[in-house]
Parts: C-alpha cells; structure tokens; sequence
C-alpha cells in the first residue's frame, strides 16, 4: 500500500487529488509523476501548472502539433524563459566573469537561423558516420563490464552508464585526456538549468561548474583553430562557406554547440543504459527473453525502442506561444510558456494499447517521442540507439541474475521537471 503525501493524496496513483492540487514540481510527483499525467490527459490535456507556471501538454496529438510548427510554438523563447529561471542575470554575470563568457545555447533557437545551425552541426554529426563505431562502442561497452566487481552490489550509474557515455561522446568530439567526475558534474549542471528545481546556493555551484566546462572547452576550441583534426570539435570550428575562407559559425556559436554536444548525449543516454538494468532488475520475464537473445539484432534494437518509449529520460521541454493560438480544445495567450509533456504522450493508451506492459512486439514501437520530433528531433538519435543497443546486447551476453538491492519505491530521481533521471541503482549480477 502506498503512504500519503500529507494532502490525503496517494502519490503513486494519484487518486483523491484535484488536479489544481498538484505540481510537476511537487518531489513525490516529479519522482512518480504517471498518475499525473493520466490526471492530466484525461481532465485537462492543456494544464496550468501553478507552480510551475507553465502549461503542461500531456496528449500526443498536441504534442505534435506543436512540434510541426516552430514558429508559433518557439523554442528560443521557451528555452530562455526556462533556463536558470529566477537566477538568470545573476547566472550570465558569473559565466561572463569566471567562464570566459555567456555563449548562449545557439541550437536552441528558431527558423531559419535554427534550420542554418542545424544544418551545420548535422554535417559534423554524420562525417563521423555512427554506424562505423559499433565495434569502438562495443569495446568501451566489453571493458566497463569487465571492469565490474565479481557480483555486485554496485551503483550502475557510476560503474557503467556514466563511464560509457562520456567516453563515447569524448572520442567522437576528440577529448582524450578529462576528469569523468568533472564531466559528468558538469552535466548535471547544464542540465539543471532547464530542470525549474534548483535554489539559488545551487545555481551557484552549478555556475561555478559550467565556468570550468567552459574553460575546459575553449582550450580545446583553441587548440583544433591552430591544428586541425579529424573529430567533431574541429569539424565545427573550420566550417567554411563554400568558396570562401570565412568560417561559418561565430566563436561563441562554436562553443555554444561543442558544449550542447558534450552534454545533451550524456545524462540522457545515461539515463537510458541505467534504466536497461532497472528492467532487467524488475521485469523478469523481459529480462529472460532478452537474456536468451543476445545475438538476436531485430531484438535488441525493438528492445531499445520500448525501453526508450516507457522510460524516456528527457520528460518534458519547453516552448513559448509567439501568439494566440489554439490548442487542445484551450485558448493560449501570446507568450504561454509550454512544457511539451514527452513521457505522457509516450503512456497513451489510445496510442500505445497498455501503454504500461513492456512488449517488445508492439507494431508501433517506433512513434514514441523520446527524441522528440520536427525540426527539433535530436541530432544524437542514431548514436543514442547504437550505445543502448550493444549495452543491451553485451549485458545480455555478459550478465546474469540482474537483481536490484533497494525497493522500487526508494530509487531516488534527479530533481528535474525535464528529465526522469535515476540518480544512482544499487545493482547485484552474476557474471557469465
Ligand atoms: C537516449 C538518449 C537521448 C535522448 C532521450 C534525447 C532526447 C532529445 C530530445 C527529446 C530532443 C528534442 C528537444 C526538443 O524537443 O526541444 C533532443 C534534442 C537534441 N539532442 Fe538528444 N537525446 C539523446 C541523446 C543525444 C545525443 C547522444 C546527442 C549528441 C551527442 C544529443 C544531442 C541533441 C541535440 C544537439 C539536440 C537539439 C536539436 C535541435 O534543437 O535541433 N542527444 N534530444
């Protein structure tokens, strides 16, 4: 039985509570938010969250509405209003004091100077074909899990999802030598901007962090102007228009998005190879089909896609009204400010029947909106899929009697409204 959250309200189901007495930002809902968005998607798909002050979109097609028109429904203005909400002068003063400078986040914009950027960034993404690095990624993959204590227990996010997250995404941008600790706090801390869940003490510590991640950047940036190499770094920095020697993007546009490609893959790819181990941990009969099918190719990769569509790590991101529009059966004002809810478009059960089974054999697997969708749709999807894919598959080939060592219920989450990160997963397995 579930305890109560003080207002009478069981905070697994929901049941008992009006819908203007919850909050994304409430820990107990942020952490277990489903009965949320089934509140929220059957009573009022278009929501006023007044705490958060921001309107949640909980239904699929609204979702995709918004996503296929990004004029109207900006993501600059969304993004700006979010980032470091409450703080943000105060944020920018210290990153243009102690972090060489404020580099505003220049994918997070609107066509056409998004379409331009995009454009640009795509390019460096697909001269390091992905597909070429499955045997990189599998031996990164092969060497964490040999690495891992005999049995367990261990904290999967800091033995494997995070190790193997940052070393991908540093190969790929050329970084040899760096501090996974400091990377993966420096994570934490871009991330935290967007999430709406952070005091003022903590946006300090978080802008002291980014000011390192800047520094450890523009060395690199630096260093790729004066002796180009073959990684995505470089890629970005000598981007030339065409018969010409002009380079295409501005320094602060470089570092903007070296930064935006450092840190978007990795708590959210993260995300998803600890929430590998938590269904293998807490669904058995998935982890036994998987179990028995470690070579099987069209399994693991429909394996990712349920994993991604019932776990998404990015839950929910923002946009803004340009002007009055409507949506979902509500009028907006000008400047709504919007949370595009991905995970409860994800649970739909007009969408995905039984939205809560994980089947592997769904014939839509693939509609889920974990990256997103429209011009916006994440530019890491390909290699975000190959990581969790050979994960999956070496786990599976590696790993046995997957168990977890506290009770569901006591699995602590990252405080964020967007992302649904497991903060650390006391696992115990055998080896194989
Ligand atoms: C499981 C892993 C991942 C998930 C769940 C994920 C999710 C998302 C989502 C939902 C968006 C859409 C943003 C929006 O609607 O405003 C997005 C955009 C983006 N993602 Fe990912 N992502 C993942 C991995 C990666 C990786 C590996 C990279 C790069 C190394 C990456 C880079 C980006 C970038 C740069 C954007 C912005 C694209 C744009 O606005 O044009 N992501 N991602």
């Amino acid at each position: 039985m579930n305890a109560t959250n003080g207002a009478g309200v069981c905070p697994m189901t929901g049941k008992g509570a009006a819908l203007e007495q919850m909050s994304l930002i409430d820990p107990e809902i942020s952490a277990r938010p489903k009965a949320y968005y089934d509140a929220m998607r059957e009573a009022d798909p278009v929501h006023y969250d007044e705490k958060l002050h921001m309107y949640l979109i909980s239904r699929f097609e609204d979702i995709q509405t918004i996503q296929r028109d990004p004029i109207t429904y900006s993501v600059k203005h969304g993004y700006e209003a979010q980032y470091s909400a409450g703080f943000f002068d105060e944020f920018k003063e210290i990153l243009e004091r102690d972090g060489g400078g404020y580099f505003p986040d220049a994918i997070m914009s609107d066509p056409p100077y998004h379409t331009h950027i995009r454009g640009l960034m795509d390019r460096a993404f697909t001269a390091h074909r992905v597909r070429e690095l499955e045997p990189l990624i599998t031996s990164i993959i092969v060497d964490v899990i040999d690495k891992l204590p005999a049995t367990g227990p261990v904290d999967i996010v800091k033995a494997f999802s995070v190790p193997i997250t940052i070393r991908v995404i540093c190969e790929q941008l050329g970084v040899d030598q760096y501090n996974a600790d400091k990377l993966s706090r420096w994570s934490q801390a871009v991330t935290a901007q967007i999430g709406r869940m952070q005091n003022r003490e903590q946006m300090i510590e978080n802008a002291k962090e980014l000011c390192d991640l800047q520094h450890f950047l523009i060395g690199h940036i630096r260093d790729r102007e004066a002796n180009p190499k073959e990684d995505m770094i470089s890629d970005l920095v000598h981007a030339k228009i065409e018969g010409s020697d002009e380079t295409k993007l501005t320094f602060k546009e470089i570092v903007s998005l070296v930064r935006a490609l450092m840190i978007a893959g990795n708590d959210t790819t993260a995300t998803a190879m600890t929430n590998l181990f938590y269904i293998l941990a807490t669904q058995p009969k998935v982890a036994e089909i998987l179990m028995n099918a470690a070579d099987d190719d069209r399994l693991m990769s429909r394996f990712t896609e349920e994993l991604l569509r019932i776990e998404p790590p990015v839950r929910g991101l923002s946009r803004m009204t340009t002007k009055e529009v409507e949506l979902g059966g509500k009028t907006l004002p000008a400047h709504a400010h919007l949370l595009l809810m991905y995970a409860s478009a994800n649970d739909q059960e007009e969408v995905f029947g039984c939205p809560r089974d994980f089947d592997m054999e769904r014939s839509n697997l693939g509609r889920h909106v974990s990256f997103g969708g429209g011009p916006h749709k994440c530019i890491g999807i390909s290699l975000a899929r190959l990581e969790i894919r050979i994960a999956a598959r070496e786990v599976a080939k590696r790993l046995k009697n997957i168990k977890l060592e506290i009770p569901v219920g006591e699995i602590p989450y990252l405080k964020s409204v967007a992302t649904h990160s497991i903060e650390s997963l006391p696992i115990s397995y055998t080896k194989i």
